[in-house]
């Protein structure tokens, strides 16, 4: 989503600004911009990619600190003027903003009463005119842009460049932003990605922070006007390369990292002499986990699917009751918070809002959330303070994968380790570890012998929409590949369990309709095959995942075979066909794979 990148030192600003946004391009957006301030403040804005803003900038613009912004529209149109930076009426304050503010339609108004016109149909804008309509009292960046957010309601990542001063004031309600520091110059930025290339010292700004930057200085404090207690940390080393690369996409670059993404997952997580799992982030013991009277897992997207497995998973191997919960819905659903139970909140880029929101509840009713989270030191890993990272290394292409897989295999450790403190016994545990263990060289030995993928691309590319059916644990699998196929190819997905199918879905079978069925060799199976003849017989072209050597290889018309795994762990290798056939028809039909229409990689509005 929205993303901010500004730049205070002795270099010329702009080529920084320029870097920093392509390197928040995956984020999602619909338009860009930058301010460079030297004497006045210039303002170049485009709707489009990077790309195209660099297209209309002057050769050179001369200038040693800025603001840049990537926006994804949520008030007005995706327009130039829309876009950000916004300048206030005389130009004495520009600022790019992320988050929503709320109460903008009774600023504007107020605005308006005293002569100032908006350009814009953005909430952001309203707050550069009351900044600079604060300056003018007493001439104090810093002050002004604490009692102009004061008069807000909503949520901001904000920073404010002057034309009178040499200073970048910055301040966090809900959006990220993080400062790096380097020597003699500051970045800032609402990604961390975006600041390794220049620096691992960065300040994670908290909510009502607000930091004022020169070349050489940092001053934190809070809105209030009180001593922020923020401190610095130091990045710690991704593992992973997040340029491209030899490959064409990040989707695809990211679909062949998972076999090492998940070595980085499992990697020390497993007792072996135990049989159980060993998730030390967590910091729950065998007593605390045999007292647990039931566990909640939240995400939204993928997220959530990978939750729905990890639900299956710790209800089969703990006998606990467990359910998964689509962030957006939790909070507003008035949910009942047991301060024994555990909640896990599942997520990529530790930003989502609605699944920060739907924490903040649980927090709000006195539970505990632990996070499953990527992003090293993004909002909710901190938020939650106990959790797992998954170790995925970055993510740039907005459909997910294997962050997805990491997801599926964390929560399988954890489903292990607390299955051991109350119900399955050492034997049972070490099988599991076995399997996971053998995960990583399984998916690898799949993805050098994918099987007809282009096959099944035929028969889904100009289909009027496609069906994806699984049972049990592969229910969640069919949710995440017609995830895939929808988000990056645009064509119309529906992901049912097998049996619900003939409850409704198989009206809309006619001849050749594809319809994509997820059936390892586990217990379901017998009765997917049913639905698979029950699909057959109204004319439905079968695009089959199985397992190599299975019999039910005949029930297909396309069949694509993954490498047998551990029953529980199915999903790890059955989703990757799913990815593949999603990216390869994406291609095919000329989409664009890594940055699909009207998606944004970190959703951070609710
Ligand atoms: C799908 C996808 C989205 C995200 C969802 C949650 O490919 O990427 O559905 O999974 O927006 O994002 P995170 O995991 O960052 O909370």
């Amino acid at each position: 989503m929205c993303g901010i990148f500004g730049y205070i030192g002795p270099h010329q600003a702009s080529p920084i600004l320029l870097e920093g946004l392509r390197r928040l391009e995956y984020r999602g957006y619909d338009s860009t911009g930058l301010a460079v301030k030297n004497g006045a403040i210039s303002i170049y804005k485009k709707v489009g990619k990077v790309q195209q803003l660099r297209e209309i900038l002057p050769q050179t613009i001369e200038g040693n600190m800025g603001i840049a912004h990537t926006r994804w529209a949520t008030h007005g149109g995706v327009t130039d003027e829309n876009s950000h930076p916004h300048p206030s009426a005389q130009g004495k304050v520009v600022i790019v903003h992320n988050g929503i503010i709320e109460n903008a339609r009774m600023l504007r108004t107020s605005l308006n009463v005293q002569g100032v016109k908006l350009v814009s149909e953005t909430d952001s804008e309203v707050l550069a005119h009351i900044i600079e309509r604060e300056l003018s009292i007493d001439d104090n960046p810093e002050e002004a842009v604490r009692r102009a957010l004061r008069q807000a309601r909503g949520t901001w990542g904000i920073c404010a460049v002057f034309k009178d001063h040499d200073m970048i004031v910055c301040a966090r309600n809900g959006s990220p932003l993080i400062i790096g520091q380097g020597i003699n110059e500051m970045f800032i930025s609402s990604d961390p990605h975006a600041l390794t290339a220049h620096t691992q010292q960065v300040i994670y700004l908290e909510d009502g922070d607000l930091a004022t930057l020169t070349a050489t200085s940092v001053k934190l404090s809070t809105l209030t006007g009180g001593d922020s207690s923020t401190k610095g940390t130091t990045l710690e080393n991704d593992w992973g390369e997040s340029e491209l690369g030899d490959y064409p996409h990040f989707m695809l670059k990211e679909i062949y990292e998972q076999p090492d993404a998940l070595r980085h997952c499992i990697n020390g997580r497993l007792d072996r002499t135990r049989g159980s799992g060993k998730l030390g982030g967590l910091k729950l013991s065998p007593a605390a986990l045999a007292k647990v009277p039931h566990v909640r897992l939240l995400g939204c997207g993928t997220s959530y699917n990978a939750a729905e497995i990890g639900r299956l998973l710790i209800e089969k191997l703990a006998r606990i009751p467990t359910f998964a919960h689509i962030s957006s819905e939790f909070r507003h659903n008035d949910p009942v918070i047991h301060p024994s139970a555990l909640h896990f909140a599942v997520t990529q880029s530790g930003e989502t809002a609605d699944t920060l929101s739907a924490i903040k509840e649980i927090q709000l009713k006195g539970g505990n959330v632990h996070g499953v989270v990527n992003v090293v030191g993004s909002s909710i890993a901190r938020l939650c303070g106990r959790g797992v990272y998954i170790h995925s290394g970055p993510e740039q292409a907005v459909a997910s994968t294997k962050a997805f897989s990491n997801m599926v295999a964390a929560l399988s450790m954890f489903a292990l380790q607390i299955g051991r403190s109350r119900n399955i016994s050492k034997e049972r545990g070490v099988e599991l570890i076995h399997g996971l263990q053998q995960v990583p060289h399984l998916v690898e030995s799949y993805l050098e012998n994918q099987g007809p993928i282009l096959e099944a691309v035929e028969l889904v590319k100009n289909a009027k929409s496609v069906l994806f059916l699984g049972r049990g644990i592969s229910a969640p699998v069919a949710k995440e590949g017609a995830l895939k196929l929808m988000e990056i190819a645009y064509i119309p997905c529906l992901a049912y369990p097998a049996g619900e199918m003939k409850h409704g879905p198989i009206a809309l079978l006619e001849e050749g309709s594809p319809v994509i069925f997820i059936a390892p060799n586990d217990h379901v199976k017998t009765k997917t095959a049913s639905a698979i003849h029950e699909c057959r017989a109204r004319g439905a072209k079968i695009i089959l995942i199985h397992e190599e050597g299975d019999e039910i290889a005949e029930e297909g018309d396309v069949c694509i075979s993954v490498p047998p795994v551990h029953n529980l762990l199915s999903p790890l290798l059955t989703v990757v066909p799913l990815q593949l056939i999603a990216y390869h028809t994406a291609l095919e039909l000329g989409c664009d794979v890594d940055r699909p229409r009207n998606l944004a990689k970190s959703v951070t509005v609710e």
